[in-house]
């Protein structure tokens, strides 16, 4: 199905799309970009042109390897150039019905054995894959942001994706050099399933008054050893972008509270304090901006990062019972794709499964809200075990 000379079409030359082209190119593959902007065309090639001089500067790569992946990518106007791809990865603007017109389109000019990809954050691949007439080509490949950085790739066959395509996909972006793994087509597939409490909570605990945000911040970074705190996190990514992402999975999975948005970053968001892009979100940034200050408490510290950390291994727990994909899968997802420290099933092992499950009882009982309701996973790893020490 694939091979080096697989043409491979990106459409979208955003973020995403020049990033993902680049990684193909590097990859050896001839790569044709498409965009509907000219402008974002002419960007995507003068960025890859400085970020390859950077890397030439730097001894990265040689100015030779450098001029040949340029040669290797052409920057197109038309999607008719898109005929001889053997896989077109799709990267434009997050809309539905945008990206149905886009794949019905593609069908009616690639050959019928180029499978058609998106790289969508939020929408399922069945949904995309309705306006298709052959949904069995269809996939998710998902990359993070920055692709050619990131080592994470998840994998998404819909229901109607031929499980040929699903295992050649995996092959050739494993080819890539990225780290494959594959999800089931559920909201916010992997990472942004898992990851959500690591801002949800952290938000909750600084509604609650419990700590301000530097030391929430402090707490995960220093007990965790998470390389950013979740509100530096939030900011860095953009407050606009992580709330979407939160109210989309929410929405996505029938308004389960687990997910549930905070107001605290929907006010963010509507007051367009984004984070660094914007100036402002939870810090301020800039030259003269102030630099506030942790409480350096170790017993509070503590208790905010073994609050955050048993939602998070509640969240992967319950990923692996819903079988939305493999334990090794969605440890590596978790490191790989958001630099975790450790697989969140392996930490939630270290710290012993049955004080997760004692921890979120209790938050349960005290709360009495769903958020905490711990996965019924937990519950028949603590029957089993009781049984066999018993
Ligand atoms: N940015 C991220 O962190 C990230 C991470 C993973 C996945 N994604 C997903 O990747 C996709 C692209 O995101 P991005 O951040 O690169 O967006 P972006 O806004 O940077 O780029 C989107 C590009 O698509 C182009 N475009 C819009 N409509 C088009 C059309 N009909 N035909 C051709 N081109 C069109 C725009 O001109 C723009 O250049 C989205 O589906 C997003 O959810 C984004």
């Amino acid at each position: 199905m694939f091979s080096k000379n697989t043409v491979v079409g990106v459409i979208g030359a955003g973020a995403m799309g020049s990033g993902i082209a680049q990684v193909a190119a590097s990859a050896g593959h001839q790569v044709i970009v498409y965009d509907s902007s000219a402008e974002a065309l002419n960007k995507a090639r003068a960025a890859l042109s400085s970020t390859l001089d950077k890397l030439v500067e730097k001894q990265k790569i040689s100015r030779e390897e450098a001029d040949a992946l340029i040669t290797r990518i052409a920057y197109e106007k038309e999607l008719h150039s898109f005929r001889n791809c053997g896989l077109v990865i799709e990267a434009i603007v997050e809309n539905l019905e945008v990206k149905q017109k886009v794949f019905s389109l593609l069908e009616s000019i690639v050959k019928a054995d180029c499978v058609l990809a998106t790289n969508t954050s939020s929408f399922s691949i069945a949904s995309i894959a309705s306006a298709s007439q052959t949904p069995s080509r269809i996939i998710g490949i998902h990359f993070f942001n920055p692709a050619p950085l990131m080592p994470l790739v998840e994998i998404i066959p819909g229901i109607l994706t031929d499980n040929e395509v699903t295992r050649k996909c995996r092959e050739l972006i494993a080819s890539w050099g990225k780290t494959v793994v594959t999800a089931k087509d559920t909201p916010g597939f992997i990472v942004n399933r898992v990851a959500r409490s690591f801002y949800g909570e952290s938000i909750r605990i600084y509604e609650e008054g419990i700590a301000d945000i530097p030391t929430i911040d402090w707490a995960l970074k220093t007990f965790g050893g998470f390389k950013m705190g979740p509100f530096e996190l939030m900011d860095f990514i953009g407050n606009d972008v992580n709330y979407k992402v939160t109210e989309s999975v929410w929405e996505q999975f029938f308004y389960e509270p687990r997910f549930k948005p905070s107001l605290t970053q929907k006010r963010l968001f509507e007051a367009r304090l984004f984070g660094r892009k914007s100036g402002r979100g939870y810090y301020t940034y800039g030259a003269n901006a102030p630099q506030p200050t942790p409480v350096l408490d170790t017993e509070l510290g503590k208790a905010i990062f073994n609050r955050v950390l048993v939602m998070l291994v509640n969240e992967a727990v319950d990923t692996l019972y819903l079988q939305v994909a493999s334990r090794e899968d969605i440890e590596l997802a978790m490191t790989k794709g958001v630099n975790y420290p450790k697989g969140l099933l392996a930490w939630g092992e270290e710290v012993g499964m049955d004080k997760v499950l004692s921890q979120l009882t209790a938050l349960y009982n005290d709360y009495q809200e769903d958020r905490y309701r711990p996965s019924l996973l937990l519950k028949k790893w603590s029957v089993r075990k009781q049984k066999t020490t018993s």
